[in-house]
């Protein structure tokens, strides 16, 4: 723990120490809907927290539909397709700058959770399928808006991954599947950023509410991995309050009267909830209180513009580009070339989701004033607008905007997702655009070679309309400064350098979840255990769309000369991984470099390969730099569910680098001794081959296979045999023994009708404990 939080540790169990029962039970649960209690007596003052969280959602009075202007940022899957963890560091401070002018404590953001299925209703909300990556995002942000003085809510702790039956599903999940997927990206983020909260979700794990789920709000959020601040229940997600201060669920949000503050209190009294667990709750809550009231910066302001500017850099850096056949882009500006831009989203975009996360921007620049503002007028600029806000088509708007199109130089069509297919509270149906779209698009294409694809969307969509239009840009859900971002990528003032943060499939049926999903009926099960996004993909071999990892640039790259510092090493050392990576274009350009890492033969069934480390990398044309990472234990172990705890299986294992999670040029193998061996108990109900791997247990192992090919337990074979005999022999007991390996040692005792006996077997067991 760090000296300014004991400080404000030591201080809040002093207040505790003075707090009547019924003041303590006041302090769990909210004063409204965004603010906590306060206790004159004590000095204790109230805070205020608000969405989040890429844009503060700070309502107006009471009404909760209207916010504050803030600036919108483009939404998480677009933060994340950055793979830019300073830029997004600055994105959080300067949320942070606008939370203290308007006097907010908490921002509730970032939201962390995996995207399991690409259908998942909050996905524009979340970074990335992978943890790593997502983890690395998160605690950048959570450092960028903490180092100005307000606090984060790291959300929604934990395996929330669909909006259907949101408040009651329960996600189902094996061991493995929640400590190498589900919770990586929050360990990640807590142990590296310390968030001031945690917002625990509305979901069950396995049966019991997140909101009261000691597991993960006690043991290993707070033991293991040293959570010091507090746990703010999602609105609404508490159930039984007293069961959630004994799992360590702080404060209650909003505020529900006096109805739980009586539970804790009846609780109390009943004996049911130890007055020293209620003081360590109410002490974590006030330590974080005492800290943000004092990084409280009274008459704050913030710059509007230069958030503005930021958005726009952002933007820029998170727009993908996903095909540019001929190197169509960047568009040729200077000449007379005429221009179509079709499509309501290019005067009126789609920037944001809808939810609890919807910002009420300072201003919202569209690619259509963008592009007339860089081109100096539009007298080279057509424009249709295609559709309607649904994404609903008519012949009359698909002949305008063939009109437009067919007169023009080159076409830009605007497409994407309406609001109403993606949104906090329900699961997306299909991945498909609206019809109105993909039937744009076409028309287009028949009429206009040089078509462009510019999209909006939070999450994955299908682009049937792919083979037909020469590039692609992946805008997400760009925030309010997009227009000016996807105008400064379509002329190459910025050179596109984002990397897809998700695998676009190329249709819903090739997804992980493809069988179920959501989870009906209250029930979440994941079957697919580790294997989702690439992880998936690549266990079964089937070709996205646009892989994980993936984006293009308007200049190339060329990797070469990966070292590694050691050939073998042990997994308690350290593995330093080098390379060169060179733009071998004739632009500047970022390279993201990718560093995954495979198991050569895992104990367990494993992904294909996994994302351990990344790098963003700026180069002028011709340059080159070295790029270097450190491997540590945990990149090569995997959550061992016998010992609950991460291990590693020796062997060998694939240092794999490039530039996305299907093309990785660079390849070498270092061999991994593990430090510890783990040697299993033989029981009576160890298999026959379990003795055979165990060191003690393989002195007994051909004795106790003999027994079943029928011979007494220990006797030495004296049978004179022919070459060949002795050949048939062998061959017989090979086969014998495949049968025999799966056996459990116990059942020797019946197949041999009690010749090996029950005490033969205890002997051995004692011999090999
Ligand atoms: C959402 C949270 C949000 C909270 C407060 C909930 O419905 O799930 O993400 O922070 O509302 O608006």
């Amino acid at each position: 723990m760090s000296e300014q939080s004991k400080h404000f540790k030591a201080r809040a169990q002093e207040l505790v120490s003075q707090m009547t029962l019924e003041e303590k039970a006041l302090l769990l649960s909210g004063g409204s809907a965004w603010t906590t209690h306060k206790i004159d007596r004590l000095g204790i003052p109230s805070i205020f927290m608000t969405d989040g969280p890429h844009g503060l959602r700070k309502a107006l009075g009471q009404n909760i539909a209207e916010s504050v202007p803030a600036t919108c940022f483009p939404t998480a899957s677009a933060l994340a397709s950055s793979w830019d963890p300073e830029l997004i560091q600055q994105v959080g401070a300067a949320l942070a700058r606008e939370s203290q002018a308007s006097d907010v404590q908490i921002l509730l953001g970032p939201g962390i959770n995996m995207k399991r299925s690409p259908q998942g209703g909050r996905n524009f909300e979340y970074f990335s399928e992978d943890p790593v990556l997502a983890g690395h995002m998160a605690a950048a942000y959570i450092q960028g808006v903490q180092s100005e003085g307000v606090g984060t809510s790291l959300k929604h702790f934990a395996v929330n991954n669909q909006e259907h039956e949101r408040m009651v599903s329960s996600s189902n999940l094996d061991e493995r599947t929640l400590r190498e997927i589900y919770l990586p990206a929050f360990e990640i983020a807590i142990t590296q950023a310390q968030p001031w909260s945690v917002m625990c979700a509305y979901n069950k794990v396995n049966g019991v509410y997140a909101s009261e789920n000691r597991l993960l709000l006690e043991d290993i959020l707070r033991k293991e991995w040293g959570f010091e601040g507090f746990v703010v229940s999602d609105w609404g997600a508490v159930h039984d309050r007293a069961k959630g201060v004994l799992a360590g669920l702080n404060l209650e949000m909003p505020g529900s009267g006096d109805v739980n503050r009586k539970k804790i209190i009846e609780a109390v009294n009943a004996g049911q909830l130890p007055v020293s667990r209620l003081d360590e709750v109410v002490a974590s809550l006030v330590a974080v209180v005492l800290k943000a009231v004092e990084n409280r910066r009274t008459g704050a302001a913030f710059d509007a513009d230069r958030h503005h500017a930021l958005a726009r850099q952002v933007a820029g850096e998170s727009i993908i580009l996903l095909k540019n056949e001929g190197n169509l882009l960047p568009l040729d500006v200077g000449g007379k070339k005429k221009i179509a831009l079709i499509g309501a989203f290019a005067k009126e975009p789609r920037y944001q989701g809808a939810g609890s996360s919807q910002v009420n921007p300072t201003r919202i620049s569209n690619a259509y004033d963008e592009l007339v503002a860089l081109l100096g007028g539009s007298e080279r600029i057509g424009y249709a607008s295609g559709y309607d806000t649904e994404g609903v088509t008519t012949s009359a708007l698909i002949e305008e905007a063939r009109h437009q199109a067919v007169s023009a130089d080159v076409a830009i069509v605007f497409a994407g997702l309406p609001d109403s297919h993606e949104s906090e509270g329900f699961d997306r149906a299909s991945l498909e655009m609206p019809e109105g779209h993909n039937r744009l698009i076409n028309a287009v294409t028949q009429v206009q070679p040089n078509t462009v694809v510019v999209l909006m969307n939070g999450s994955a969509i299908t682009m049937p309309w792919m083979g037909r239009v020469r590039a692609i840009l992946e805008g997400w859900l760009t925030g309010q400064a997009g227009g000016g971002a996807i105008a400064d990528v379509l002329t190459g003032r910025v050179n596109p350098s984002a990397k897809l943060s998700e695998t676009f499939p190329m249709r819903l049926e090739d997804t992980p979840t493809a069988t179920e999903f959501p989870g009906l009926n209250q029930q979440a099960h994941y079957g697919e255990g580790v294997f989702i996004g690439y992880r998936y993909y690549d266990k079964k071999a089937i070709t996205p769309l646009f892989p994980f990892g993936f984006g293009l640039s308007y200049t190339t790259f060329a990797y070469s000369d990966l070292t590694l510092g050691a050939s073998s090493i042990k997994d308690t050392e350290s593995l330093t991984v080098q390379l060169k990576v060179k733009n071998t274009g004739k632009v500047a350009g970022k390279e993201v470099v990718q560093l995954y890492v495979r198991e050569d033969k895992p104990a367990v069934s494993r992904p294909e390969k996994e994302l351990k480390a990344f790098a963003k990398v700026a180069l002028e044309p011709g340059q080159e730099k070295t790029v270097s990472f450190t491997l540590k234990q945990r990149d090569f172990a995997y959550y061992n569910v016998a010992l609950h705890r991460w291990t590693v299986n020796p062997g060998r294992f694939d240092i794999l680098v490039g530039g996305s999670s299907r093309n990785l040029p660079l390849s070498k193998q270092v061999q991994v001794e593990a430090s510890e061996v783990h040697v299993p108990t033989l029981t009576r109900d160890s298999t026959v081959k379990e003795f055979k791997n165990h060191p003690k247990g393989q002195a007994f192992y051909m004795r106790l296979a003999k027994v079943i090919m029928g011979e007494s337990y220990g006797t030495p074979d004296t049978v004179k045999r022919t070459p060949q005999e002795e050949r048939a022999r062998k061959k017989a007991e090979a086969s014998t023994l495949v049968f025999v390996h799966d056996m459990p040692v116990y059942k020797l005792i019946a197949f041999s009708e009690g010749k090996f006996s029950e005490q033969m077997l205890n002997d051995i067991l004692s011999q090999v404990q």
